[in-house]
């Protein structure tokens, strides 16, 4: 079995120092037009030097009308490049890789945020009133996934995550077992994998060998089409498409509740299927040194540390100091988050949505 402190190589030649690597976190701390702020300098500073080998920025968006969050980091445009720079130039200062999260929040997108531009998604949707992308617009979407990809890397950046989780639209439409609970999507999975496919070999042939492509996939136990999730798995971890799967879990020991694998360890599904020199990551309320551990005694190659790294972005160091290492659990009071160096804007994002600020 690896061990947390081990190193680890990608396809593309990259080495991970350690296997603790920053799952992409919002923040709603960036400048208004998309471009990196004081505070996202600040806290890729905070990760690098806490021992994080692989810092990944938030949900970064590739279109001006994917825009989802007030305050969200964009890479749609080259004014955005010299802010990301910098974010790379603080990872790699500290001998840690930087990677940048590829988004389009589809329908998710706010129309307050992006103004006139439509609300699109892979198919009409009645609850968001988005309509179904243009055959041109997913070509489009296609391009500008690319583009982004370019400025990521002319920006400094090691490579880019594509988002595929959630019910976002990486492709134009979705991953089989990514759509979202919200709406009545088109299932078209033959379609899905050419889409993503020609992401991929676009920044293939946009960016150098040396470039990293990770894809995010959420994984649920009620998913009915979870085998299809799987085949779909096998396919990319077959042809080696891409260099790591981020894949996401409620917990480690999260149960699948429906159809043919009902009563398996969910994550079990995934890193137990044959793979290459693809690198498998995951990421579920790792909160502990022990539980990081866990996730690569269950198969997975690193982890992701999302929650835990709001509450200490040093979990790297402090879980390596300690293997009895645990993070207070959310909510914590405002002060907490404040005295760990979170920005006002990160700390009220944590207080309304995310749940977690203690009211008291
Ligand atoms: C505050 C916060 C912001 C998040 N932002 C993103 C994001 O921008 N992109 C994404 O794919 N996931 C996002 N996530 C999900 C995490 O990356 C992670 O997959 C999930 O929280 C499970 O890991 P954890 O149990 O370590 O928190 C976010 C989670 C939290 C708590």
């Amino acid at each position: 079995m690896p061990h947390l402190t081990d190193p680890l190589t990608l396809a593309t030649g990259s080495v991970l120092k350690n296997r603790f690597t920053l799952a992409p976190l919002t923040n709603q701390q960036s400048n208004e037009d998309g471009t990196a702020s004081e505070h996202d300098l600040h806290w890729f500073e905070q990760l690098a030097a806490g021992g994080f080998t692989m810092l990944t920025t938030c949900a970064t968006n590739v279109q001006s009308n994917g825009k989802s969050f007030t305050g969200q980091l964009g890479i749609f445009d080259d004014r955005h490049i010299p802010g990301l720079s910098a974010m790379a130039e603080i990872a790699h200062r500290r001998g840690a890789l930087a990677s940048v999260q590829l988004h389009h929040g589809g329908m998710f997108a706010r129309q307050d945020l992006i103004g006139s531009g439509p609300l699109v998604g892979p198919s009409d949707d009645e609850s968001s009133g988005a309509r179904a992308l243009t055959l041109p617009e997913v070509e489009q979407l296609r391009d500008d996934f690319i583009a982004a990809a370019g400025r990521a890397e002319r920006a400094g950046f090691d490579g880019v995550e594509l988002h595929g989780a959630f019910g976002f639209i990486p492709g134009g439409v979705p991953i089989p077992g990514q759509e979202s609970p919200h709406g009545s999507l088109r299932r078209k999975p033959g379609r899905t994998l050419c889409l993503l496919r020609e992401i991929i070999e676009g920044i293939r042939a946009t960016c150098g060998p040396g470039f990293h492509i990770g894809l995010r996939l959420a994984l649920s136990g009620q998913d009915p089409h979870l085998p299809e999730l799987q085949d779909t798995v096998a396919v990319f971890l077959e042809h080696e498409l891409v260099d790591y799967l981020d894949l996401v879990v409620r917990n480690l020991g999260t149960r699948v509740e429906v159809g043919l694998h009902t009563g398996q360890v969910l994550v079990d599904l995934f890193t137990d299927l044959p793979r290459g020199i693809t690198r498998v990551g995951v990421s579920g309320d790792v909160m502990s040194a022990a539980g990081a551990q866990r996730a690569l005694d269950q198969g997975s190659d690193f982890v992701f540390v999302a929650s835990g790294a709001v509450v200490h972005h040093d979990f790297p160091h402090r879980a390596l100091a300690d293997q009895a290492y645990e993070t207070p659990r959310p909510p914590l009071p405002a002060s907490f988050f404040r005295n760990q160096g979170r920005s006002p804007a990160f700390v009220e994002y944590l207080d309304g949505s995310v749940g977690f600020v203690d009211a008291h």
